[in-house]
């Protein structure tokens, strides 16, 4: 179980989490949504480690992870697979190598190494591109190359940043289902981090929006559907014109 526990962090005077307070239960897809620059790569880091909480605390499996010691972290870390935003794939190596650089730290066989990369590559239908470089692949199988390098250290955890972002929506459809897929064989527990819809309501179990630092509303798929919250409403809805209208509504004024 993830938990976030009235989670502040600033950079500077831009005060990007104030008081983010959030549950992810074992098992389930949280679907993370909100504008771009609210802070939900920010949270996503604090899982990791990445970035450490100004106040409050994230808690994984119990454990306070700005508190761990480096082997500690390194231990959640391996439990851990991060789907990154822009794939983070490294450019000098192949495919292969990426893949592989992960499970090294897990010190495994070079027979059981060989036989997690074609196994991860298999379900990402990637297979045959082991000694491709990054920059000979399109940007679909840039993000699929990604989550096969998560799903390769098989962990208990996939944090996804923006999956679908820039995708057609047929790719964007594949890499939902992939998603899906891997929850379903893996049981995996998976954060998702999008501005896609369709995508959040493809995969998630629950969606939460961040908004002004805070959740401003969590719930299943069909509640946030259905949703009154002004905010909410116009995010999911995509109306930009909204925007004064939803936010004088939100403070009680005139709507
Ligand atoms: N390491 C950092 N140092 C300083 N400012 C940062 C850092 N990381 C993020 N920020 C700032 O924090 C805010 C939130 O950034 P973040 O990347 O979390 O947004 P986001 O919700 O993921 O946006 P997008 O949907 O565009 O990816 C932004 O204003 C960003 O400039
Ligand atoms: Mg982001």
């Amino acid at each position: 179980m993830i938990v976030f526990r009235d989670v502040y962090k600033a950079f500077g005077e831009n005060e990007v989490l104030r008081g983010f307070s959030l549950d992810v239960e074992d098992g389930e897809t949280m679907v993370v949504i909100g504008y771009s620059g609210s802070g939900k790569s920010v949270a996503l880091k604090h899982i990791v480690g990445l970035l450490d909480p100004d106040q409050g605390s994230v808690d994984v499996d119990g454990q306070v992870v700005h508190e761990l010691d480096r082997d500690a972290l390194r231990a959640l870390r391996s439990q851990i697979g991060f789907v990154f935003q822009f794939s983070a794939l490294f450019d000098s190596m192949t495919v292969w190598d990426n893949l592989t650089l992960g499970l090294k730290r897990q010190k495994l066989s070079q027979r059981e190494m060989s036989e997690r990369v074609r196994e991860s590559l298999a379900r990402v239908e990637l297979l045959g591109t082991e000694d491709k470089y990054p920059a000979e692949l399109s940007g679909g199988m840039r993000k699929r190359v990604g989550l096969a390098r998560a799903i390769a250290l098989r962990p208990k955890y996939l944090l996804y940043d923006e999956p679908t972002t820039g995708l057609d929506p047929v790719t964007a459809a594949v890499i939902n289902q992939l998603m899906i897929r891997t929850r379903e064989r893996l049981g995996v527990t998976s954060i998702v981090v999008t501005h896609d819809m369709t995508s959040a309501y493809a995969v998630g179990d629950r969606i939460a929006m961040l908004y002004r630092g805070q959740i401003r509303q969590v719930g299943s798929v069909e509640h946030i559907q259905r949703t009154h919250d002004p905010i909410v409403r116009q995010f999911i809805e995509g109306r930009p014109e909204a925007g004064a209208d939803a936010e004088a509504a939100a403070a009680g004024g005139p709507a």
